[in-house]
């Protein structure tokens, strides 16, 4: 085919899990190129996650894509658990030593493209019908449409499939029949974005007999909120006034008083959890959403994405530079314990917070008595505050 040329890893996907691999390799001299489906502009405005664990922070800043973060992220040394009316504060750095960064996924994503233009590493944007082929081989090829319309095709040592959980990769790999788990919870979260100053310095999960509310922080000026809706409805069943309201009985707590202030975004994020065992098929290895979903009340799923690339980083590099096949044979099994533990938090958090419509006073008591047992016991605090700053990378 004209329009071919050779890479050693062909990355399909350009979110923080395709940049940072492409980044990391890049620095371990192993060329790369990077097909994402959607133009600059909206991947850097793509508003999703807001909390950077420590590891992860760290290795931001230890590969030099850190300097905007430590400048304009919000470092948090603890959050709340809000219920009974009052909060009940775990205290991250004076349980764990560590804490984690509040900035925002579209900036990580911002200061990861442009390391890659500084370094002239490609980054193709806007690419269309990407499709794997002869993934059982040793020379993996991706066929692409370009932005300018040509057919293109990429001959490569290995497939990075980093393209989320409604990407290629996840598809192709689905039909070599892995073990895949889901999980599907019965709410889901409207995510609120408000001009208004946050009225706490750090975040706020509350659990309430109406549902669970959130309120997140951006920066002095923007609050971010989500609360639990029922998964069928729509953002047009949630006019601003409804929205402030049900904020407010949620989050009621003496001597906190929500300020109101023109919503800026709305959007619905589904509850699910997945994951997709092997993470790898032959030369295609899958990382972040493309392997696994969290519900989103952990703050984990970006966080989780960088620990599986900072695995298959490793293991390619072995790959391409020594000619060590025995890191990539490995990967999903190296992954898949952090990826559990992760799965395990993250159905924690949400079950200890959310509303179940199905369940009886009883459960309700037993939610309270679990919620009471985190911020009572300092072992339970500490677990908690362990797995929410991010478990140490081995
Ligand atoms: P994605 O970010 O989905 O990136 C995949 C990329 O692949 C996209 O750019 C997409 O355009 C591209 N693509 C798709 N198909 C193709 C194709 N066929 N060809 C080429 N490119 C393709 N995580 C946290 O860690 N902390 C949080 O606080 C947090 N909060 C969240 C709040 C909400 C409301 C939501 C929805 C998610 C949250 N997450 C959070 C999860 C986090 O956003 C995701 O886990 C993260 O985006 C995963 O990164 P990724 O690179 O694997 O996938
Ligand atoms: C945010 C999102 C989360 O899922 C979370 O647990 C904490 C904060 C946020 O987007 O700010």
């Amino acid at each position: 085919m004209a329009n071919t040329r050779d890479v050693a890893v062909g990355v399909v996907g350009g979110g923080p899990a395709g940049l940072l691999l492409s980044y990391l390799l890049n620095l371990q001299g192993v060329e790369t190129l990077v097909l994402e489906a959607r133009s600059r502009a909206h991947v850097e405005q793509r508003v999703r996650a807001g909390v950077c664990e420590h590891p992860t922070v760290e290795l931001l800043r230890g590969i030099g894509v850190g300097a905007r973060m430590d400048a304009q992220g919000m470092m948090h040394h603890g959050f709340s658990l809000r219920f009974d009316g009052r909060d009940h504060r775990i205290p991250l750095t004076e349980l764990t030593g560590k804490c984690t960064t509040v900035y925002g996924q579209q900036e990580v994503v911002k200061d990861l493209v442009h390391a890659h233009e500084e370094k002239g590493l490609p980054i193709e944007f806007e690419v269309a019908d990407v499709a794997l082929h002869d993934l059982d081989s040793e020379r993996p090829r991706i066929t692409y449409t370009d932005a300018g319309g040509v057919r293109r095709e990429l001959r490569c040592l290995a497939v990075a499939g980093c393209d989320g959980a409604h990407g290629v990769s996840r598809a192709t790999l689905a039909a070599t029949r892995p073990r895949v788990y889901t999980h599907d919870y019965p709410y889901a979260w409207l995510a609120v974005l408000a001009r208004t100053p946050p009225v706490h310095g750090e975040l706020i999960y509350a659990n309430h007999e109406r549902g669970f509310v959130l309120h997140s922080i951006r920066s002095h000026e923007v609050t971010q909120l989500y609360l639990q809706i029922d998964p069928r409805e729509e953002v047009t069943d949630w006019p601003d006034d409804r929205v402030w309201e049900e904020c407010r009985l949620r989050l009621t707590a003496e001597g906190f008083g929500l300020r109101e202030g023109p919503l800026l975004e709305k959007s619905i994020a589904p509850m699910r959890s997945v994951v997709v065992e092997p993470m790898q098929y032959g030369r295609l290895f899958l990382a972040g959403d493309a392997a696994h979903i969290v519900p989103p009340t952990g703050a984990k799923g970006m966080n989780l994405a960088v620990a599986d690339v900072r695995r298959l980083a490793y293991a390619l590099r072995r790959l391409v530079r020594h000619s060590d096949p025995r890191p990539v044979t490995r990967y999903s099994e190296s992954c898949l314990e952090r990826v559990w533990q992760v799965q395990h938090f993250s159905a924690l958090m949400t079950g200890l917070l959310h509303r179940d419509p199905a369940a009886d006073d009883f459960a309700r008591k037993l939610q309270l008595a679990r919620l009471h047992n985190l911020t009572t016991s300092r072992a339970a605090a500490t677990s908690l505050a362990e797995h929410y700053v991010g478990l140490p990378f081995d």
